[in-house]
């Protein structure tokens, strides 16, 4: 049986809200949703806890034999990294870990090794994908491509609140230098740099809140592929 699927990709800089908004579009056009930065952010939690260095292709190549990490869904239908059989959902949302993981993800080595795993998921099911290189080189065929950005400052405002939400003590100030460092190393790498794809459609949430971001994505996505929306529960 050869089933058409459609695959959406997002791609943008940190902060720009893709993960909120994808996992909403997941829901709201039952889709299945793939964070892939939460699968850089494994390997990068893995990197830290070796002890290895970072940017190291040879050291990062000794330990990925002994890494297996797995994507599960939990009952909500949300996404939880295992990492060795252990649940690391909550361990790599810590700051220090966006920057290892920045720092592994410019390794060819690693993103070699996790290529596969991201196609995978887009051969089985109806897939929004979120990342840096889905529409440039995980998914070059997405049905829908979208890049997702807003300016540093409101990327770094939206972050800290949800940093301190979470009870993780950061400033507007830490937090912005964090997004701009991540920013140049996500963009000027050699190896899948983020960009946009020539085929994306653009979105910049500025000036947009959660739900007029939401809406503007629905209309993309109606407008480009036949689908529709499950009306909310
Ligand atoms: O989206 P995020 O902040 O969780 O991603 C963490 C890091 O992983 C990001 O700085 C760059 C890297 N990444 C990547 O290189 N390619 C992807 N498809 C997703 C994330």
């Amino acid at each position: 049986m050869n089933q058409k699927h459609y695959s959406i990709a997002v791609d943008g800089p940190s902060g720009a809200g893709k993960s909120s908004l994808s996992k909403k579009i997941s829901a709201a056009y039952h889709f299945v949703y793939l964070d892939t930065g939460a699968i850089y952010r494994t390997v990068g939690l893995a990197a830290g806890r070796a002890g290895i260095d970072r940017r190291s292709e040879q050291d990062l190549a000794a330990i990925l034999p002994d890494l297996k990490i797995e994507i599960r869904y939990d009952n909500a239908g949300l996404q939880r990294m295992i990492l060795n059989g252990e649940d690391v959902s909550e361990a790599i949302r810590m700051p220090e870990i966006s920057l290892y993981a920045s720092d592994v993800s410019a390794l060819p080595v690693c993103r070699a090794y996790l290529l596969e795993m991201q196609r995978r998921f887009a051969r089985e099911y109806n897939v929004i994908l979120d990342g840096r290189d889905i529409g440039t080189v995980v998914l070059p065929d997405a049905d829908l491509k979208i890049y997702l950005t807003a300016s540093s400052d409101a990327r770094a405002k939206r972050r800290l609140k949800e940093l301190l939400e979470k009870g993780v003590d950061t400033t507007f100030d830490e937090v912005l230098k964090d997004i701009e460092l991540r920013d140049f190393q996500d963009t000027t790498r050699e190896i899948a740099p983020l960009r946009q794809a020539e085929d994306a459609v653009l979105v910049d949430t500025s000036e947009l809140d959660f739900d007029q971001s939401f809406e503007v994505l629905c209309s993309v996505i109606e407008e480009n592929l036949p689908v529709r929306r499950e009306s909310e529960a």
